[in-house]
Formats: C-alpha cells, sequence, structure tokens
C-alpha cells in the first residue's frame, strides 16, 4: 500500500527563552491533529519536541504537499500559538512567517519533510529532529548512511547496497538542484556537500531502482523572512534495512560530534549532540545544537514506535566529546571560527553595527597620524 510520513515542524514559542516547548502548546497540537485523524485526514501521528520546536509525525494516504494534511498541521501550530501567547511564551508564533494559508505550507516558514512510499512488507523507518541548526546540517550524517562503506557495511556487503545511491543536492540560494550519483561521482558531490549552509542533500533514492531512502526539510527561515529569525531546525527522514541503511548504520552516522551552525543567535558553530527525548532542550550557550532520533514501523499507514533512539549509553562518550568540543569552542568567544563567517552573518543584526561604524573609518594614513597622543592621554582630532 501506499502511504506518506509527513514530518512538519515549527517553533511556536518556548518557555524561558528558546529551550523548551511548552506541554500545554503540544496539549493544544494534539487536540487538532486527534479531530484530523477522527475526521480520517491522517492515519496515524505523533507529537514531540527537540529543543523549541514542536514537531507533528504524522501518516496518511494523501501524497506529499496535500492541502488539507498541511492545513491542519498549520491549523495546530496556530492553536498551540494561541496557548504561547496566553502564557506569555517567548518568541510566540515565531516560525509562521505567513498570516494566511493558502494550499501548503511551502513558503510559510514551517519545515516540511514527506516521504511517500511503497510500503515494504516491514517499513522501519528513522525520523531525526534537530535544534538550534540547519538543514544542511544532515548533509555529513547522510553521506555517512548512504555513500561511506567505513560507515555502513551493508554497502559492500548487501548486494541490494552494492551499487550505490543518487544524491538530490539543492542549491537554497538558487533553487536549483542537481543529481549526484555515488559512488562515481563521490568527489563533485562533496565538493558541493562541503558547503553546507548553500547546497543541501534533498533526498537520496537507491540507484537500483530509483526507491527513495531519505527526505530532509530544506526550509531556511532566514532566506524566506530576508532577516534572522531563528535558525531553520531541520528533520530528515531516513528508510532503513532491506537494501538501505540498517537502523544501526544510520544512527552511527551521528556517533561523531560534527560541527553544525547555530547554536546561540544561530550565529555560531558547535558540536551536534544527540541525546534522548528528555534531553531534548537547548540549555548552555542555548545549546549545544540537539539532535533526537524516534524510530517507528509503518503499516497500513499507522506508525507502531516510537523507540527513542538516543536514549542509551552506547551514545555516552559522543555526548562528552561534544561537551569537551563545547568548552574548547565557547573559549573563543566572540571569535570566529566559533563565531560564523560574515556571509551567513549577513541575516543576523550585527551588519547593523558595523554600519554605524561606517563613517568612522577613515584613510589608514590619516588615522595613524591623528593618533591618540601617549603623553596626553587626549585624542588628537580624532571623534
Ligand atoms: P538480525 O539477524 O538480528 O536481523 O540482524 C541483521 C542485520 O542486518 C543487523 O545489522
Ligand atoms: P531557535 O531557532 O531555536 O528559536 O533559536 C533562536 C536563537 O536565537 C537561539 O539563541
Ligand atoms: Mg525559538
Ligand atoms: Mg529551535
Ligand atoms: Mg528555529
Ligand atoms: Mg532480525
Amino acid at each position: 500500500m501506499k502511504s506518506t510520513v509527513s514530518v512538519i515542524k515549527a517553533d511556536i514559542g518556548s518557555l524561558a527563552g528558546h529551550h523548551v516547548v511548552h506541554p500545554d502548546t503540544m496539549a493544544a497540537a494534539n487536540r487538532v491533529l486527534a479531530e484530523g485523524k477522527r475526521q480520517g485526514i491522517i492515519l496515524d501521528y505523533y507529537i514531540t519536541n527537540v529543543g523549541d520546536d514542536l514537531e507533528l509525525i504524522m501518516s496518511h494516504t494523501r501524497g506529499e504537499l496535500d492541502n488539507k494534511v498541511h492545513e491542519m498541521a498549520w491549523n495546530a501550530f496556530k492553536e498551540a500559538t494561541k496557548v504561547s501567547r496566553e502564557l506569555g511564551l517567548y518568541a510566540a508564533g515565531q516560525d509562521l512567517l505567513s498570516d494566511s494559508f493558502s494550499g501548503n505550507l511551502k513558503g510559510m516558514g514551517p519545515g516540511i519533510a514527506e516521504l511517500e512510499i511503497e510500503e515494504r512488507p516491514s517499513e522501519p523507518i528513522a525520523i531525526f529532529m534537530a535544534d538550534k541548526t540547519e538543514p544542511g546540517a544532515f548533509n555529513l550524517p547522510l553521506y555517512k548512511m548512504f555513500a561511506d562503506p567505513f560507515n555502513t557495511a551493508g554497502l559492500v556487503i548487501d548486494p541490494t547496497m552494492n551499487e550505490g545511491f543518487k544524491f538530490e543536492v539543492l542549491d537554497v540560494y538558487e533553487g536549483q538542484s542537481v543529481i549526484l550519483n555515488s559512488p562515481e561521482e563521490i568527489y563533485a558531490l562533496l565538493g558541493l556537500i562541503g558547503t553546507p549552509a548553500r547546497y543541501v542533500i534533498r533526498r537520496v533514492y537507491r540507484k537500483a531502482d530509483n526507491m527513495i531512502g531519505s527526505v530532509t526539510s530544506i526550509e531556511r527561515l532566514n532566506l524566506i523572512a530576508g532577516k534572522y529569525v531563528g535558525k531553520d531546525d531541520p528533520v530528515l527522514i531516513v528508510r532503513l534495512q532491506h537494501g538501505f541503511p540498517a537502523l544501526g548504520e544510520a544512527l552511527e552516522a551521528f556517533s561523531f560530534p560534527y560541527l553544525v551552525p547555530g547554536w546561540m543567535r544561530g550565529s555560531h558553530y558547535g558540536p551536534i549532540m544527540p541525546v534522548s527525548q528528555r534531553d531534548a532542550k537547548a540549555t548552555r550557550f542555548d545549546g549545544p545544537p540537539r539532535l533526537i532520533g524516534l524510530g517507528f514501523n509503518v503499516k497500513n499507514g499507522k506508525l507502531t514506535g516510537p523507540s527513542d533512539l538516543f536514549d542509551d549509553p552506547a551514545f555516552d562518550e559522543t555526548r562528552r566529546t561534544a561537551s569537551i568540543i563545547t568548552d574548547y569552542m565557547r573559549r573563543h568567544g566572540p571569535f570566529m571560527p566559533h563565531r560564523l563567517e560574515p556571509t551567513e552573518m549577513e541575516y543576523t543584526t550585527l551588519p547593523t553595527l558595523i554600519e554605524k561604524l561606517k563613517p568612522r573609518f577613515k584613510k589608514e594614513e590619516d588615522v595613524a597620524k591623528a593618533k591618540p597622543s601617549i603623553y596626553t592621554g587626549k585624542d588628537q582630532g580624532m571623534d
């Protein structure tokens, strides 16, 4: 049977800063989705959060970008925002960038990853959800899962994976995509996806039969809004087993706490820390960037699960390393490469401050001549 898994998420406001979703706002979203399930719009759903991002995981048979499913998700975010406002939560309705819903949620702020699949007899999937980072943050683990035999043994051992995978890479600035084949074109692929702020792996397909293996949300809020309005905090759905990465191969890709952009004020590089649902909140310096993973089986459009995938001592060392990297990066304070590069800071309020200094910039020789006196301590001709 053909079914669709839709993961749609938005930051609708958070308790005590950008750190965690309030349960009452989740309850409000739950009421909308329960009603949608009763009406048959969706067959099943699960609501969760990572940090300040409210995550709606839904299954149905209506395909991708469905008007009814998207409208219901929008209403869930609206209802949750109402509660956020009543409670005076911080940044209520933060990611709802548009006021009126027209057809689907594309370009309206919420992040969207949808996977329409012909269900296999057993259809295991993993859903990864991150806070305090952006969609390109999944480039590295996706490469490891689907292209790196040092991560994924199945690429070497399993005849159904042996041909490799196709990567659909989106240039988020130009709105254009390219499909690159692995393993033949991995150097070209890495040439693009090593710039994750611009090139994002949108989908991965199995080469042998073009079956879809993963989909990532690609919404970049600053490109939609034209200014910094928080980070995108992306989601990723991965199909597992039987010709796709085994669950453990998908998880292995997150055993290294690599650096991602985001964290405090969306302006700093920090290590991604895979955590259990219990620890899915952004605390130290609004982070470090957090990742949760939930495992499900999809059967006849229903979701069995979840299993909280990083709730496991096997990831304790990853988290410990992430904490050490957190200390190391933090000691750079406002210096690059902890702080993001100027192109990525364009959308923040930093350019306004630099603009204010502009009139005070003079020719180097003039400033040198007019240097403050070392004897009087007074400025000589300097404002
Ligand atoms: P099982 O024999 O437990 O199914 O394991 C198969 C497998 O692929 C493990 O990665
Ligand atoms: P969010 O995108 O998670 O709201 O992050 C905003 C921020 O500035 C955190 O410091
Ligand atoms: Mg927020
Ligand atoms: Mg967030
Ligand atoms: Mg955000
Ligand atoms: Mg088995």
